[in-house]
């Protein structure tokens, strides 16, 4: 039983057969091989940024959600002295890329709590609120917090920075492909996403979203040959092409830069194709049933639940703590031997389950924890 799509999805049958025949078509053929995957490429974009509520062309395919976020914080037309808002508590991904902008451009990087977050969206925003009428250039924000699987309430967020005159950058990858997000609805400027978790591709693929009028003014502090308007031209179209004063592309496709893994962009355009076919709202619903049923057995048996009483402030995870004298990474890995796979980021036991993940199972988990 495995329950740890949020650390990484296990590769499903179509994903493999993906993989197999990108490996196939080009042992068989080499560069002929590109132009059709490259076309499965801009399929792929098309789709995530169906997910997303997106047009195609404002999507880049990235190797991971560091080098999205990280991309965006070194392009953005800083100013000194500006101020960035981010949370404590969040995984380092959605840090590490703002503190390098705030030592590359002198700007003020403020790590607000979480704490007020886990009491009410109200207190959160409260917080965020006083904190923003002091001034700040964006807010950066986890969509799902990757401890507690605490859904954020990103369009209220979004609506404040919007009040405020601030940009909203998001790390999505705890979200994309089980929980809805809407960049349109939640009034996002900049996401970011991996696709080994919940959108079940392998690691090495993932997505930037930038808004169109953002992304035109992005300053991107690296660039290659395909950062460039109509850089394929001189490989496709004949001579007279080679040309180094070509425009760099105004959206975030600027910072794809050079060739693409075709293998784990195979993988993901076969997850998200399966997404898509699904339906992220019934993803939903089938994850809530299943967690509901998962989080009472583990209340009777001691354990507290970390997951919001409030349903629109739940995510695809349950994450729990466990009761006195039981120790959750030992738990944990006692689980794994039996076949139970979950995941302990910072202590707390976390289940994570997608779709494929059967309603019955749940009791066989639980006395599986018993026996634990
Ligand atoms: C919230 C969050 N962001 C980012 C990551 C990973 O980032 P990346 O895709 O850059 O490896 C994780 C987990 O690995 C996460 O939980």
């Amino acid at each position: 039983m495995y329950l740890a799509h949020a650390a990484i999805s296990p590769a499903s049958s179509y994903v493999r057969a993906a993989v197999a025949q990108v490996l196939h078509d080009y042992a068989r053929r080499g560069v002929e091989a590109f132009g059709p995957w490259n076309e499965q490429r801009s399929r792929l974009r098309a789709n995530l940024a169906q997910l997303i509520g997106a047009h195609a062309e404002d999507v880049a395919l990235e190797p991971n959600t560091t080098r999205g976020l990280g991309d965006v914080a070194l392009a953005i037309d800083w100013r000194r002295g500006e101020r960035i808002v981010g949370f404590a508590g969040e995984f380092p991904t959605n840090v590490s890329p703002w503190q390098r902008a705030a030592q590359t451009f002198d700007l003020d990087l403020v790590l607000l709590p979480l704490t007020p977050w886990h009491e009410s969206s109200e207190a959160g925003l409260d917080a965020l609120e006083r904190e923003l009428s002091r001034g700040a250039r964006l807010v950066t924000v986890s969509a799902v917090q990757f401890q507690t699987g605490l859904r954020m309430p990103l369009g209220r967020i979004g609506a404040l920075c919007e009040r405020y005159g601030a940009e909203l950058a998001v790390d999505a990858i705890q979200a994309c492909g089980a929980t809805p997000i809407d960049v349109e609805a939640d009034r996002i400027d900049y996401l970011a996403c991996g696709g080994h978790k919940w959108l079940m591709g392998l690691e090495g693929s993932g997505f930037l979203w930038a808004r169109q009028a953002r992304a035109a003014r992005l300053v991107p502090r690296t660039t290659g040959w395909l950062s460039h308007e109509g850089a394929l031209k001189m490989l496709l179209e004949g001579p007279g092409h080679l040309a180094y004063d070509l425009p760099l592309l105004r959206s975030a496709r600027v910072f794809e830069g050079g060739a693409l893994g075709a293998m784990s962009f195979a993988a993901l355009g076969a997850s998200v194709t399966a997404l898509l076919g699904l339906g992220v709202s019934a993803i939903r619903a089938h994850l809530d049933l299943y967690l509901d049923r998962l989080e009472r057995g583990l209340v009777a048996r001691g354990w507290r639940s970390l997951r919001s009483a409030d349903a629109e402030r739940r995510s695809g995870i349950l994450a729990v703590l466990p009761p006195h004298g039981v120790d959750a990474v030992t738990t944990q890995r006692e689980l794994a031997v039996r076949g139970v796979v979950c995941s302990v980021p910072d202590g707390h036991l976390r289940f994570a389950p997608h779709w494929p993940n059967s309603l019955d199972e749940v009791e066989r988990v639980l006395r599986h924890l018993d026996r634990v």
